[in-house]
């Protein structure tokens, strides 16, 4: 299910982008490859986690030598610099929900892909790739030999017609090995032979066209954690005669059922597909009365829809994909709309945005990538601006999002977001600029020895372009593995445990004013990341490296019962006279977990950030269910309709006590 693509997000299929829906198409929101996700229940489960207070995360790391005065930037630069050719340009034509400000978007037509990570034909001419085996510390692999797969080969297949490869694991033991595919393509299949053996099964199509890797593992049948990996390529050549590919029916993408609230605009952003790379023409069968149909300016498969509802009630719109070769091929979808009166939205008591700033209180939400580009975006932008004093960008500054070709700025979603929170007169913090993941290729495939030049002159960009908006930034996320070793990320690679002192210190340099904080997971209770964590910052204090603040994310979940442990830790951070923010808090509803029990984890995390005098703000991530990396465990203040869940009550009771 998906909201369509999110307007100017260069490729719809790169879960890198930072474009939530096509990450993450059942929730709207993105989470592609943060090591965060909801099967890790040490993420604030009452049940997991420890509480070791010893830190012995100190010893046999590598040396911090980072200059006291960085040396100039990379010149000339390594990538270059943005300019005017990368500054938004207005958006014109019915596109948009937004009436109250103006908006940009950036000047591009369809980028293109960022190729640096593609396999090629020389990856695969090295043929099968050795096997990777994993022993476990339990298995004697003198006596247990692993398990293997005989026969392979990486094959050759033109584009129309079916690739079958037969894996068929063995082991020298006589045992039978079982197997499982590290991951399945749409289209892809592992069929059950039922003797053992599966067959791999997959008709490419023409956008198929080039090199692709298939990994499988082996399973030992006495010892199932000992394993063998196998990476197999794939050519895929386009036939000399193409009428012999069969031409598949296209597509219209789902979208979500929205609520929306009447007379306020609805954009759907709608994505047509064919299978075979052709355009589909958009036909829709009932479009309400006044609708406007706007191709996109750069996506030629998408098309936006925009009208203003004239009736409250369920609104039910027909569309068709029509292939461009054989229009008797067609694809069906049916979009709902549920236009509410303007009081179905209205809430009880005073807005949560009020009772926290009389109190001088920063209370935030993560905003959603081009709210205004969604059915809902009306209804999001009020509702936000309401309750709210205070945003963080979810994705609109990732590296992968902002950043993603060298040369390539996207700043429209930032700058349009600087537009509506001066409108509402919203502070924003910055997030984030170093990070492990949401990455493009192209750095990632970058030679180790360039990334701190890459790591200062993206810090340098972003920042002094926002100095005057963004008065606070994450500026290094997420450092420590869960057992407070610092993660082996590619830039601790190149640059060992400098590149966070380097990256704080090119912040300072860039934006003078703004606070600097360090963000990071699971680091609000006690354990060995906590640990770690604090051993770093007093390190960086010692070495007069700047730092202002932590944030704390706190993903947590209804069982959480580390409330001591939260205030114990957030005072180690006042301790070093730092501040502290609560910057991504949701808290999932667990199997049996409800409504009730997670207001009381809600308001008593608030409860200890309004006691502790160094705890300047509080963000939720997201604040309705309808957008939520969580989706699915509804974690947020208000539900997917908008409407007040109990924890929205208890902020609202806590709130307004002392
Ligand atoms: C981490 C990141 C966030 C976000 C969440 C999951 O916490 O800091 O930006 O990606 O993961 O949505």
């Amino acid at each position: 299910m998906t909201d369509g693509i999110a307007l100017d997000a260069g490729a719809t299929d790169n879960i890198d982008t930072g474009n939530p829906d096509t990450v993450n198409p059942d929730n709207g929101t993105t989470d592609p490859d943060t090591g965060n996700n909801t099967n890790n229940t040490n993420t604030g489960s009452s049940d997991t986690g420890t509480t070791d207070n010893g830190s012995d995360t100190s010893t046999n790391l590598p040396a911090i030598t980072v200059p006291d005065v960085l040396p100039p930037l990379p010149s000339p630069p390594l990538t270059p610099a943005p300019n005017t050719s990368n500054e938004p340009v207005p958006v014109t034509g019915p596109v948009s929900t937004v009436s109250e400000f103006f908006l940009v978007r950036d000047p591009y037509g369809k980028l293109p892909d960022d190729t640096s990570a593609d396999l090629t034909l020389e990856d695969f001419n090295l043929g099968p790739l050795p096997a990777v085996v994993t022993t476990p510390s339990d298995v004697n692999p003198t006596i247990n030999t692993p398990p293997y797969f005989i026969n392979l080969e990486n094959p050759t297949v033109f584009a129309g017609d079916v690739l079958e490869v037969l894996f068929d694991p063995e082991d020298d033991n006589g045992t039978r090995p079982g197997m499982f595919p590290n991951y399945l393509r749409d289209g892809w299949s592992l069929v059950d032979n039922l003797n053992n053996t599966r067959t791999f099964r997959w008709q490419p199509l023409q956008p198929d066209v080039g090199i692709h890797e298939f990994k499988i593992t082996a399973v030992d049948e006495a010892a199932p954690l000992y394993r063998t990996e196998q990476t197999i390529r794939i050519q895929v050549l386009l036939p000399a005669d193409e009428s012999a590919i069969p031409n598949l029916p296209p597509v219209v993408d789902e979208i979500r059922p929205h609520t929306t609230k009447f007379n306020d605009p609805v954009v759907m952003t709608i994505l047509v597909n064919d299978p075979n790379g052709t355009v589909p023409t958009l036909e829709i069968v009932n479009p309400p009365p006044g609708a406007t149909i706007t191709p996109h300016h750069a996506e030629p498969n998408v098309s936006i829809l925009r009208f203003v509802p004239q009736t409250t009630g369920v609104l039910t719109i027909d569309a068709i994909a029509r292939d461009s070769v054989d229009t008797t091929l067609t694809g069906t979808q049916t979009f709902t709309i549920d236009v509410r009166d303007a009081s179905f939205f209205q809430r009880e008591g005073t807005a949560l945005r009020d009772i926290a700033t009389a109190r001088n209180f920063r209370l935030g939400y993560a905003s959603l990538l081009d709210f205004y580009y969604r059915p809902d975006g009306a209804i999001y932008a009020q509702t936000a601006a309401r309750e709210f004093n205070f945003v963080t960008t979810e994705n609109s500054l990732k590296w992968s999002y902002i950043n993603p070709l060298p040369g390539i700025y996207r700043f429209a979603a930032a700058d349009n977001l600087v537009s509506f929170a001066r409108l509402k007169g919203m502070e924003i913090h910055g997030h984030t600029l170093v990070w492990h993941v949401q990455l493009p290729d192209w750095l990632k495939t970058s030679a180790p020895e360039t990334r701190e030049g890459h790591m200062r002159e993206f810090i340098d960009r972003i920042m002094t372009r926002y100095a005057d908006d963004i008065p606070i930034w994450d500026v290094v996320n997420e450092v420590f593995e869960n057992d407070g070793t610092y993660r082996e990320s590619l830039w601790f690679e190149a640059m060992g445990l400098n590149y966070i002192d380097i990256a704080f210190k090119q912040a300072r340099l860039s934006a003078p004013n703004a606070r600097l904080i360090y963000n990071d997971n699971d680091v609000s209770w006690a354990g060995p990341k906590a640990n770690a964590m604090f051993d770093m910052l007093q390190g960086m204090q010692d070495r007069n490296t700047p730092i202002d603040g932590v944030g704390f994310q706190m993903h947590i979940f209804t069982d959480f019962d580390k409330f001591d442990e939260v205030e114990a830790n957030f005072q180690r951070a006042a301790d070093l006279d730092l501040d502290v923010y609560i910057t991504e808090l949701d808290v999932s509803k667990i199997s049996g977990g409800t409504d009730e029990q997670q207001a009381v984890v809600y308001e008593r995390v608030l409860d200890i950030c309004l006691k502790q005098p160094r705890c300047k703000g509080l963000q939720t991530w997201g604040f309705t269910d309808m957008y939520s990396w969580r989706s699915e465990f509804e974690p947020l203040l208000l539900d997917e309709k908008y409407q007040v869940k109990p924890a929205y009550t208890a902020f609202q009771r806590r709130l307004l006590e002392n």
